[in-house]
């Protein structure tokens, strides 16, 4: 099973990236594949704006991570009581890469109530995606005073509500994954088909003689 991060926020001296490799190293550690998509080092054009405005090579490899993808992360913070503009500029780039995928929110601020707005939002948004937006969300306030520079943290109640956000996301997200490996299964082969029809694939179709 593999799993994107997309992380929302690419201003100077942004925090939110810090959860989002945090979240990345305990996926790993539980032999989860990822692949992050981070705005600030590859970045996309406004969508829908004139082609040439710059970034537009790395849309395709975006939709690559996303459509590998099955399940996701969004992290963003919270800016005037939403999510920010980057990830819903991000959304809008894509369509079908989100279609029936486990999605968790997670959401960051300096303040005291850990982005709760912008992730309730975002939740919202996740069904016009056409994705199934998990329930539960990380909520991380003052995010500013929890990571080191590894994105590491000693914080107790982080680790602890990080693992149980983990929990749900990966027993949801696993869930989803093996109906899709179930279906693939029951997906009738070439051999079965003709067996059914008792006919063979080498033997050629006899010409009627009149
Ligand atoms: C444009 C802007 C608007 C913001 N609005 C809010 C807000 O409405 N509520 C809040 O708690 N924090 C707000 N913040 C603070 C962010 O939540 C804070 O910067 C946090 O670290 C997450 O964002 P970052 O990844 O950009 O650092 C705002 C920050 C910016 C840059």
């Amino acid at each position: 099973m593999k799993v994107a991060l997309i992380i929302g926020s690419i201003r100077t001296g942004r925090q939110s990236h810090k959860i989002a490799y945090y979240v990345e190293n305990i996926l790993h550690m539980r032999n989860i594949e990822t692949a992050v998509i981070d705005l600030l080092k590859q970045p996309l054009p406004v969508y829908g704006a004139l082609l040439g405005s710059g970034s537009e090579e790395n849309i395709k490899p975006h939709a690559e991570r996303l459509s590998e993808a099955d399940a996701i992360i969004l992290i963003t913070p919270e800016y005037h009581g939403s999510f920010s503009g980057v990830l819903k500029n991000t959304l809008d780039h894509f369509w079908s890469e989100f279609q029936k995928k486990p999605i968790g929110v997670i959401g960051t601020s300096m303040g005291k109530l850990g982005g709760i707005n912008a992730s309730t939002q975002l939740q919202h948004v996740i069904l016009s995606l056409g994705a199934y937006p998990l329930p539960v969300k990380l909520l991380v306030p003052e995010i500013h005073l929890l990571f080191d520079e590894s994105f590491n943290t000693q914080n107790e109640n982080m680790i602890k509500l990080t693992s149980r956000f983990l929990d749900e996301f990966l027993w949801f997200a696993e869930a989803v994954y093996q109906k899709k490996l179930l279906k693939e299964s029951n997906k009738p082969s070439l051999t079965s088909i003709t067996t059914a029809l008792n006919i063979s694939l080498n033997t050629p179709t006899k010409k009627k003689i009149l």
